[in-house]
Formats: structure tokens, C-alpha cells, sequence
């Protein structure tokens, strides 16, 4: 068969997809700035610095870090020092070993996935960082995920890390949605982790989300396909959130059905149709990553907490027996519900913590950090539904 084709809006797709990290990103000025003063003392003296980034979905403190880090490599090598930064998401390798090991392939693709211990591999990676003679830079991203699953002992060695004179080897950059994730170090590690090395990256407002889809129209669309009305539109959905990844998924994929319609422009009703069919970040792959009694429990929690902060886990598990009626779904015991709190709390999707210590006893008390009841609800159901429908 022929094609009908026309030419694309596109100029550069590839510089709407997610893993793009932009040369400049407007409006972070002020964090890249505080991170220069942080880490200046590394390109100056070779003194180990700590940071710590924190705000809410898609404000842009991933790729500020790899941002910095890139520009700062230039900065610490006219003062003659080598400097390196490896970027792991502590979501996707949870625990010690597996972020060690990802390290490690960052210097040496073929280092095996098994047979070496985690000392072991300590010792290769201070092999490799003298060997390279770089100062290395780790960024724990997720780190809240890693610190649950593992605590905070990797934290801890690597803050010391071929320390030598009050000087370290290697510098830690975590990054959290949640400004409390800090609170999940130990004292060991807390002591060597300054508090004040937090930089906090706020939801974006309407008019900055529109600042950073021009920018990024003007990167990845040929001239006059998205007019300023469609840009001001994307910013104003996605402000509710003050999310830049929603905002440039939302522009992608107006983008993608105006090439579907050979329209040679994107038109507001592109955005309406692009934005039902976006979720809000990454909200979707995360959620693929449960399994249905998780799905379930997750629902019960979204619906309950709709108009509250918290809610007890006994609030939760009613909230979860209602669910599981609704979509015909056993209910399981007690303590499974238990193990399913604790692996959504460990993935990030819930935050569960003791409070009322010493006062009415314990309770834990369950609150959602960054998404929306509203969406993670109406996201589950989805998936509950389509599941249904197979
Ligand atoms: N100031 C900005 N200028 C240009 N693009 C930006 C800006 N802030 C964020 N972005 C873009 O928005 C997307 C999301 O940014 P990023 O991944 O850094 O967010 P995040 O804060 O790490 O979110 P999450 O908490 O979900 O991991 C990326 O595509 C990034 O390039
Ligand atoms: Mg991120």
C-alpha cells in the first residue's frame, strides 16, 4: 500500500522524549547556583560535598543534577580535577547490592551480576575511582525507596569514602519527593549529612511551565505549527500540578496526533484529546509495576483520603475490603494487607509512618506524597477496568 504522508510538526522529536536532559533549564537557576556553592570546594580543594534535592513530581530536580553535574565536570577540570557522576534510580535498583552494582557498570560494562560481595565490590569501585583519578559523584535518586529497603549504611561509606585528611573521593547528590526522606537516616549517617545542603525545587507556576514549552517548542517543532494559544493552554492543565514532565508529554503527544491528522499544526483540541491520554508522569509505569491485591489496596487508600492528610491503617484496610467487594476480588487476611502497606510504602506510592508515639500508643499513619487521590484513583481504576475487559 502508498502512505499518505505530509510533512511532520517535528523538527527534533527527540527533544520532547523524557531522557533529553536540557543545556538550560529555566527557572532553576537559583538550585544550580546553590549546587555550584556546594560542590565548589570539590573542583577547588577535592573536599567531598553532600546535597540533597527535594519537591514534588516533575519539577525538575533529576535533570537539574545531571545539568550541574555535566556542567560542573567543565568547571572542576580547569582546576584540574577529574570528576565523574553516575545516576542511579534507587526505584529501579532497590537495595545496596544492585546500586553498587550499577555503579560499577558505569566503569566497567562487564563487571558480572554475581559472585562478588558488597565489600568486594566497595573495593573494586575504590580501585576503579583511584585508577581513573576522578572524584566520583553518585547521585541516589529515589533515595527514600533505597533508605526503606536498605537503610542508611551505603549512605554512610560512601559519605566516607577514601576519606584522607578531612578530603573524600566521592560526593553524594540524593534526590526525594519528600522532604521528611532525610529523616530515614540513621544518626551514623545523619552526622556527616548536613541538613542545610537541601534545595528545594517547588512545583512550577503557569507561567514558568509556559517559559519551558517554548523553550522546548522552539527545539523540537518546525516554526509555526504550535502557536502561543496551544503552549498557554498545556501550561495551564498541567499547572494544577506544576508538573514540567505532564506539561511535555502533553506537548509530545498533541504533537503525535496532529501528524496522525496531517493537520501540519497542533491545535487546542489535540491538547484536550492528548491530555485524557496522558497520565500524569510516570504515574502509569509505576503502577503496571503492582500486582492486583497492591492495586486494590492502593485504590482503598486513594478513595478514603481524598479530603484528608492521613488516614489510619485502619481506615485504610475498611477503605480496601469496600474495593475488593466492588471489583469482586478476595480480600485478604490481616497480615498479607500488612505485607501490601509495606512493599507500596517501600515503592514510594504511599507514605506510612508510626505517629502518637508515647501518646495513644502506636498507630501508623498513611499519607499519598505527590500524586494526587484524585488521579491515582482514577489511574487504578482504569487499569482495574481494562484488566476486567481482557
Ligand atoms: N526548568 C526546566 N526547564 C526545562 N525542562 C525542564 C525543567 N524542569 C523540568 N524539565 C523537564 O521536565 C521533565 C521532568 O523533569 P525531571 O525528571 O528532572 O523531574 P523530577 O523532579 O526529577 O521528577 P520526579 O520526582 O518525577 O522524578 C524532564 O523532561 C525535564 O527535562
Ligand atoms: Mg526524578
Amino acid at each position: 500500500m502508498s502512505f499518505r504522508t505530509g510533512p511532520s510538526v517535528f523538527k527534533d522529536r527527540a527533544k520532547v522524549s523524557f531522557d533529553y536532559v536540557p543545556d538550560k533549564l529555566p527557572h532553576r537557576d537559583a538550585q544550580m547556583q546553590r549546587l555550584f556553592s556546594m560542590f565548589r570546594p570539590v573542583g577547588d580543594s577535592g573536599i567531598a560535598a553532600n546535597a540533597f534535592l527535594y519537591g514534588p513530581v516533575g519539577t525538575g530536580k533529576t535533570h537539574t543534577a545531571k545539568r550541574f553535574l555535566e556542567d560542573f565536570r567543565v568547571y572542576a577540570n580547569k582546576h584540574g580535577r577529574g570528576l565523574d557522576h553516575v545516576h542511579v534510580n534507587c526505584r529501579q535498583k532497590m537495595g545496596d547490592d544492585a546500586v553498587l552494582l550499577h555503579i560499577l557498570k558505569h566503569f566497567d560494562a562487564r563487571f558480572p551480576d554475581r559472585g562478588f560481595s558488597i565489600p568486594e565490590k566497595l573495593d573494586s569501585l575504590r580501585k576503579w575511582i583511584e585508577k581513573q583519578q576522578v572524584h566520583l559523584v553518585v547521585i541516589l535518586d529515589e533515595v527514600d525507596v533505597l533508605l526503606k529497603k536498605s537503610g542508611s549504611e551505603l549512605v554512610y561509606t560512601f559519605s566516607r569514602f577514601g576519606e584522607e585528611a578531612g578530603k573524600g573521593n566521592v560526593s553524594l547528590v540524593l534526590i526525594s519527593q519528600r522532604r521528611e526522606a532525610l529523616d530515614l537516616l540513621d544518626a551514623a549517617a545523619m552526622s556527616t549529612f548536613r541538613r542545610t545542603n537541601a534545595v528545594e525545587f517547588p512545583k512550577y507556576s503557569d507561567g514558568e511551565l509556559r517559559d519551558i514549552l517554548k523553550i522546548r517548542v522552539g527545539l523540537a517543532f518546525h516554526p509555526g505549527t504550535v502557536d502561543d494559544s496551544v503552549v498557554e493552554l498545556i501550561a495551564d492543565i498541567a499547572s494544577d500540578f506544576g508538573d514540567a514532565r505532564y506539561a511535555i508529554d502533553i506537548l509530545e503527544r498533541a504533537g503525535s496526533l496532529a501528524d496522525e491528522e496531517l493537520a501540519g499544526e497542533v491545535t487546542p483540541e489535540n491538547v484536550r484529546t492528548a491530555k485524557a491520554g496522558v497520565t500524569q508522569s510516570d504515574l502509569q509505569e509505576r503502577l503496571n509495576e503492582l500486582d492486583k491485591p497492591q492495586r486494590l489496596v492502593l485504590l482503598g487508600i486513594a478513595r478514603k483520603i481524598r479530603r484528608k492528610t492521613y488516614i489510619t491503617t485502619g481506615d485504610a484496610e475498611e477503605a480496601y475490603g469496600l474495593v475488593c467487594e466492588e471489583f469482586h476480588e478476595k480480600r485478604r487476611a490481616h497480615t498479607q494487607f500488612w505485607k501490601y502497606l509495606q512493599d507500596l510504602d517501600a515503592m514510594g506510592l504511599i507514605d506510612a509512618k508510626k505517629s502518637g508515639e508515647g501518646v495513644v500508643g502506636k498507630t501508623t499513619m498513611i499519607s499519598l506524597p505527590g500524586i494526587p487521590a484524585k488521579v491515582l484513583s482514577d489511574n487504578i481504576e482504569t487499569t482495574l477496568k481494562r484488566r476486567k475487559a481482557m
